[in-house]
């Protein structure tokens, strides 16, 4: 049957279920992501490729990859793959909807409150012997209970985390370029402009997918009309924030602080400015990091790759080649 290449170990049972389909899989063994060199010469033997967020799929490497079919992303995202080549090459591409967004949307959710409330510095703080006594004025942060939240695309993850905000007692707002109707009302949302949510929101919560449209979506002039208390919150994409821009409101106290799980590069080299200021606070993109959804997502990566190996349409496709690639 067909050649699969894994690009690093994944949890679950998506080794097993290739294997039981009748498939040579190959997994990089190594917890970092293969060199592009070693991606490249593992592409080449593939018909299939289970790959990650981290693994950039470009033009060339498609075509040079001539026995490739199906290129299936573990994330939903999949700005790391070139999908007009993909297209062009005769390549699915497919991602894991459906099954991470509550992972992601506890993730947002923690890290506004922990943001909000100072878990990080305060636990910091603690570790360096800095509590002296019980005090009246250490560690005060704004109130999540109570505030309005500005979510900024309503898909899967941010209605997510629309849901979880209604038990905090939240206003909610959000900014969406994609019409859903009924969705703002079922989920008890103001539908509003992104300048009226940036200029209203006490937590502004990032949920678009990376694109050229929403490259730098928040820049100075957003961050500009952002509350001076305001926390801004991206479990999306690093590029959808304009980073420069951001360590220039937070020097000048324009805004009350950020918590980010994804940022541009990543990791983040530890001598960015962003890790100077102690109202930031950066994960390294565990926004799907639950054992359950990681697992989930490993797997239906896998049927994906079954599927298209076994000569069918895949169950999660991104796009649409015009004539597809078949295994040779
Ligand atoms: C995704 O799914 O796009 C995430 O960023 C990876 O968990």
């Amino acid at each position: 049957m067909g050649q699969v290449f894994v690009t690093r170990r994944v949890p679950g049972r998506a080794v097993e279920l290739l294997q039981g389909a009748g498939h040579d899989v190959a997994v990089w063994p190594d917890d970092l992501p293969p060199p592009a060199n070693a991606l490249r010469e593992s592409l080449l033997q593939a018909d299939a490729a289970l790959t990650m967020v981290t693994d950039p799929i470009g033009q060339d490497l498609l075509i040079e990859a001539e026995r490739l079919c199906v290129v299936a992303n573990m994330a939903v995202g999949y700005d790391n793959i070139d999908i007009v080549a993909a297209s062009q090459a005769g390549v699915w591409a497919t991602n894991t909807p459906g099954v991470l967004h509550e992972t992601t949307a506890d993730l947002a959710f923690a890290l506004l409150l922990a943001a909000a409330r100072n878990v990080v510095l305060s636990d910091r703080d603690t570790r360096d012997g800095g509590w002296q006594m019980w005090s009246p004025t250490a560690f005060l942060g704004p109130d999540p209970f109570g505030a309005t939240i500005g979510i900024v695309g309503l898909g899967e993850i941010g209605q997510a985390v629309a849901r979880r905000a209604h038990g905090f007692g939240m206003t909610v707002l959000a900014a969406t370029r994609t019409s859903r109707p009924g969705i703002e009302q079922e989920l008890g949302v103001e539908k509003v402009s992104l300048n009226d949510l940036l200029q209203r929101a006490d937590f502004v919560s990032l949920h678009v997918p990376y694109s050229p449209v929403t490259e730098h979506l928040i820049g100075s002039q957003e961050l500009a009309v952002m509350k001076e208390t305001a926390i801004l919150v991206n479990t999306a994409r690093g590029g959808v924030v304009d980073q420069d821009a951001l360590v220039e409101a937070l020097r000048a106290g324009t805004i009350g602080g950020a918590a980010l799980d994804v940022t541009v590069p990543e990791p983040l080299p530890l001598t960015h400015p962003l890790y100077g200021f102690p109202n930031v606070i950066i994960t390294p993109h565990i926004g799907s990091a639950s054992f359950a959804t990681r697992a989930h997502m490993a797997e239906m990566a896998a049927r994906n790759i079954v599927a298209v190996l076994g000569g069918a349409e895949p169950l999660n496709p991104v796009n649409q080649p015009p004539v597809p690639r078949n295994r040779a």
